[in-house]
């Protein structure tokens, strides 16, 4: 993991020069509302060549650039270099750096071994190694022990122009906010998951997020005692097509309204 938290911090040093300069900053989109900067692009550049150096071969799957194959084909990074676009180019200071390792099984099956995610504005930095706990800077973490719903709060992502199901997320929002102490949406997945691991959350679920949007935080909630999977409980919850990840003693109620809604 010191390999991926001495990547994150050279690359957070040039972006906090970039946020809050929006103005001159070249904004693209990927779709019409999906946008990516040039610190997006530079970021996950500096990742790759840092990551590289540090292990040869290994493979990268990242947000801008898809998957470049390595010849060691066991272990892939899991990149997404700012976790919040949206925010970063609104000057808003809640986005991450995200980097995770997946590791393939001789059986084919794979998990992610290793994962940081590092705001850098607020110089939270929050990392996992499997079986190893998960921490805030050099302080273990653990999931919220709330178990009465009525108490807890949850965050949640809202899809936006050009993306599909405004409609179920209403539904899951009025199903969820009658039944909860709150739901906040601050725009940056990892940093959602990351919240749920450290008890500030005590649940976070989203649908249509991406593999590099949860790889890391799935290991963090896991790591500090929480509980991950998909809606139905049968998708694949590191695709991220509709995760429900939130501490051990509320996630089968609020994966249950979440199915019901
Ligand atoms: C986005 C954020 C946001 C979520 C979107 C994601 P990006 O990631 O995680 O919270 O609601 O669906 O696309 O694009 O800023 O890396």
């Amino acid at each position: 993991v010191s390999v991926i938290i001495d990547a994150v911090r050279k690359t957070g040093r040039p972006m906090l020069r970039d946020f809050g300069e929006v103005a001159e900053l070249q904004v693209s989109r990927k779709g019409p509302a999906d946008f990516v900067t040039a610190a997006d692009t530079k970021a996950e550049q500096t990742l790759r060549e840092l990551l590289n150096k540090a292990r040869p071969g290994y493979g990268f799957l990242g947000e801008e650039g898809g998957l470049i194959e390595g010849t060691d084909k066991t272990h892939t990074w899991i990149v997404d270099p700012i976790d919040g676009t949206t925010n970063f180019t609104h000057a808003i200071p809640h986005f991450a750096i995200s980097v995770g390792l997946e590791r393939k099984a001789p059986d084919g099956s794979a998990e992610i071994v290793a994962g940081v995610t590092y705001n850098p504005v607020m110089n939270d930095l929050f990392w996992a190694e499997k079986g190893k706990g998960a921490y805030l800077n050099d302080k273990r973490i653990r999931v919220s022990g709330r178990k009465d719903l009525s108490t807890c709060l949850f965050s949640t992502g809202l899809p936006f122009l050009g993306k599909t199901g405004h409609g179920q997320s209403i539904k899951d929002i009025h199903a969820v906010g009658q039944r909860t102490a709150g739901i906040r949406r601050l725009g940056a997945a990892t940093l959602d998951l990351a919240w749920v691991a450290t008890g500030r959350y005590d649940g976070f679920w989203e649908r249509g997020l991406e593999p590099w949007d949860v790889a890391v935080g799935m290991l963090l909630v896991t790591e500090a005692g929480g509980t991950v999977t998909a809606v139905d409980n049968d998708t694949d919850p590191r695709s991220g097509k509709q995760i429900v990840a939130a501490n051990g003693e509320i996630h089968g109620q609020l994966r249950k309204i979440l199915q019901d809604a």
